[in-house]
């Protein structure tokens, strides 16, 4: 069977799907590869890598996805809106396995049914013990963790350590970690390795725990209604809920010098969590760093894609941040598309079966059909 991997060029984005080392081992399972020149240069793999392995360098787009039955790709496909059409291009019955995010991609998600396409979107991946080497979102999250402190730290005007010097002791920051999924524990982590005190909290109950082992304080409000969801997921919270956790909020963010925030619904969109008051009441020179930007953003004031001052507080609401660490997010995401990839081949070739939990949970469209229930009902309200 042979697959594709086309050049990504949706705006900043460096990562490429499949890196040598997964060639490597997806040629010796039997397939073969077509990868676009140049797709690997942003994130550091150079076409000569490729070539070495007996990957077949294509600069023609069109030619390869139209000569490939499975195509690998880290985001959702170029469609109609772009000189480009990634969708158009792919064979009736072919094969994409990506990031589609579909609630986030409706038009790409729509054009892939209507083309026949059968998409499986890594990010819609059971949370699963077996799943677990697939799961891109886990990768990608703990990557944004880890940069979302390094970008604080850069912004601050203070150290994040405590440190006695010469000149007297200086006090460590006081960084506050809103969601403690999988960039929320990194974030703690990566702050308490740099020397801060960190505070955190989350909605689910079962958190508390994951915060204090990796070293933060948990803070928290009694819910009133659970807010677990299916899969590990978080649903919103009642308003009086919301109320009282609002206010928990303001009270933390008044006394931190960094807040991070991750929080995101049913892991795609983001609840509005931190008010402008809120904002206002921090002390000068603090620091919001918002990486739930890409699903609109924790802070009222967050401008996704760029950095805001009000007052004294500088609010940054990076996007994509995985991608400003393309080698070893190229590297993970192609690990965790080869798992999902070698997990379902038999001769050299993919094999679809809709019994499988994995494959039924991450198909999106087959067949002209979207098979997704939640994408289906968020394709149907736009009509
Ligand atoms: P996510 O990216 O969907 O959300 C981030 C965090 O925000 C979550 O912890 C969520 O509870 C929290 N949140 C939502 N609303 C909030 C609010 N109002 N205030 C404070 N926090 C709020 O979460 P992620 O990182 O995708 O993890 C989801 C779950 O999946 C976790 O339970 C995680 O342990 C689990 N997981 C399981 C895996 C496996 O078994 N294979 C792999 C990765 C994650």
């Amino acid at each position: 069977m042979r697959i594709a991997v086309p050049r990504e060029t949706a705006p900043g984005e460096r990562r490429v799907a499949l890196v040598p080392e997964s060639c490597k081992k997806l040629i010796q399972a039997g397939y073969q590869i077509a990868v676009e020149a140049g797709a690997g240069d942003a994130a550091g793999f150079a076409d000569a890598e490729y070539r070495q392995l007996g990957v077949d360098l294509q600069t023609d787009a069109a030619a390869l996805l139209g000569s490939a039955e499975l195509v690998l790709k880290v985001t959702a496909p170029a469609g109609r809106e772009s000189q480009r059409d990634e969708v158009q291009w792919m064979r009736p019955g072919a094969i994409y396995v990506g990031s589609l995010m579909p609630l986030r991609n409706l038009d790409a998600t729509r054009a892939l049914a209507a083309r026949h396409v059968t998409a499986f979107a890594t990010d819609a991946i059971p949370r699963t013990t077996r799943a677990q080497s697939m799961d891109t979102l886990s990768s990608m999250a703990n990557i944004s963790g880890y940069k979302g402190v390094l970008l604080a730290a850069v912004e601050l005007d203070r150290y994040f350590p405590m440190l006695m010097t010469a000149a007297g002791m200086v006090r460590p920051a006081k960084v506050f970690v809103i969601g403690a999924g999988v960039a929320g524990l990194q974030a703690i982590a990566t702050a308490k390795r740099l020397g801060a005190n960190v505070v955190a909290t989350d909605v689910r109950p079962e958190v508390k725990e994951q915060i204090e082992s990796v070293g933060a304080k948990y803070v928290g409000i009694e819910l009133k209604d659970s807010a677990a969801a299916a899969g590990g997921y978080a649903r919103e919270l009642s308003e009086d809920d919301r109320r009282r956790q609002s206010q928990l909020l303001a009270e933390e963010c008044a006394q931190s010098d960094v807040v991070i925030t991750t929080a995101l619904i049913g892991g795609v969109f983001a609840p509005r969590l931190i008010a402008a008051d809120t904002v206002s009441k921090m002390k000068p020179g603090s620091i919001i760093v918002d990486l739930a930007a890409d699903g609109g953003g924790n802070c009222e004031l967050s401008k996704p894609g760029q950095t805001v001052r009000s007052g004294g507080v500088t609010i940054l609401a990076p996007l994509n941040v995985p991608s400003t660490m393309a080698y070893h997010a190229s590297l993970l995401f192609s690990r965790n598309l080869t798992a999902f990839v070698l997990a379902f081949t038999k001769d050299g070739a993919f094999q679809l079966d809709f019994n499988d939990d994995i494959q039924q949970g991450a198909v999106i469209t087959h067949d002209g059909d979207v098979k997704h229930a939640r994408t289906r009902e968020a394709l149907q309200k736009r009509q």
